[in-house]
């Protein structure tokens, strides 16, 4: 027998698909995956199927569509007031997943140290293991999950080469400010660092907030790659489709990678985007729209026994249910879903070793309200 020693071999199927199949089977609402459960705008599916019949429908160039990385660089612009060159610097991928995979593979080498804030989105750790890395996890802190910056100098080393941000952040629905982006920088300038981030809730951040992007301070980007979703910002989560900006050196090593990977992403759905992006309205307004479903989604909550976390982005909010079970996160949202017919997400799974005393499950509020009232409404008056 041919050695098939698992090169992955704590990795299982996936939280996520997990509970939303104990969802199906329960008939229980979904609010554990974390997509919309509404459509993409009518014209941008319009322009899709336009694109197809026009005959769109081979390889595009490697790096991304010409016109894409066009309208990438344009929204760049507007939004940061800073313009990569959409020829040495964007690349467009398929969803952020594989432009972080893609990133850590060029960037992380045998031996390599990279610092994961935990909780972390769980694509992070498997691709740093896979390129050699070695992972060292640093904890938000409760109970406010704030970055311990004091604590992420202390811990690196002679071998420390990457550390990967999440901002705003999936599941803690924290938002960086001036102060955390000082830090960062001053980290990965003294220690030589490079930052691989990934904003790809950039345009969901509440209460006047403002988004700080790596992209908007020069001596941070000069050394960091970015990694952004159209399926967050479009409502289109299952085209698979993003991009990464990178300063040039970075996006030549980026795009070795990326050409044996994946090569090109599909091709109508690029040709829509550049059509589609031309108008900055496109892309405007989801802060207040997302705001209004996570304020919706409180209001309807009000009277459980669940304790909402504060969250300031994302489409994705933490519930406290320690006044209902003392029970870890992965058999309480198990038996949730069985027994009151509503699929939460734990958050452990967010942790290469989650904290024991962790009481708190990640909600979705990414759904028309008639799903938010109605969960909400399952939520109040559930006994578990
Ligand atoms: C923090 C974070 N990064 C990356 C991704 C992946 O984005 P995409 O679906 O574009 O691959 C997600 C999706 O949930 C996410 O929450």
């Amino acid at each position: 027998m041919p050695d098939i020693t698992s090169k992955l071999p704590a990795a299982g199927t996936s939280i996520f698909a997990v509970m939303s199949a104990l969802a199906n089977q329960h008939k229980a609402i979904n609010l554990a995956q974390g997509f919309p459960n509404f459509e993409p705008p009518q014209q941008l599916k319009d322009l899709v199927a336009q694109a197809i019949q026009d005959g769109h429908n081979q390889y595009a160039p490697m790096p991304g569509l010409p016109a894409l990385r066009e309208a990438i660089a344009n929204k760049i612009q507007l939004s940061y007031g800073v313009r990569p060159d959409p020829g040495a610097e964007i690349t467009v991928t398929a969803g952020a997943t594989q432009g972080l995979f893609c990133a850590i593979q060029a960037m992380v080498r045998k031996g390599d140290e990279v610092i994961l804030l935990e909780p972390a989105y769980d694509s992070y750790l498997p691709a740093v293991l896979l390129a050699g890395g070695i992972p060292v996890s640093i904890p938000l802190k409760s109970p406010d999950f704030r970055v311990d910056w004091d604590e992420v100098r202390s811990r690196i080393t002679s071998r420390t080469s990457l550390i990967i941000t999440n901002n705003p952040h999936n599941p803690v629905g924290k938002v960086f400010r001036s102060e955390d982006m000082i830090a960062l920088k001053k980290i990965v300038l003294d220690h030589d660092l490079l930052l691989l981030s990934d904003e790809v809730y950039e345009h969901l951040v509440f209460d006047g907030l403002p988004h700080l992007s790596v992209l908007a301070d020069p001596d941070l980007y000069s050394r960091s790659m970015v990694t952004f979703s159209f399926g967050k910002t479009f409502h289109a989560t299952g085209w698979k489709t993003g991009y990464i900006a990178a300063p040039p050196a970075l996006s030549a090593e980026f795009r070795k990678v990326h050409q044996f990977n994946m090569f090109s992403v599909h091709t109508p759905s690029q040709v829509a985007l550049a059509t589609f992006m031309d108008d900055p309205a496109s892309w405007g307004g989801l802060n207040d729209f997302y705001q209004d479903k996570r304020d919706y989604f409180a209001r309807h909550l009000e009277g459980s026994p669940f304790r909402i976390l504060p969250c300031e982005g994302t489409y994705f909010g933490l519930l406290d249910y320690s006044g209902i079970s003392e029970e870890d996160d992965l058999t309480f949202a198990r038996k949730y879903t069985e027994r009151c017919g509503v699929a939460l997400i734990p958050i452990s799974p967010f942790y290469k070793s989650a904290p024991r005393d962790n009481r708190t499950v990640r909600v979705c509020f990414a759904k028309t309200e008639d799903v938010l009232e109605k969960a909400a409404a399952q939520m109040r008056i559930a006994v578990y």
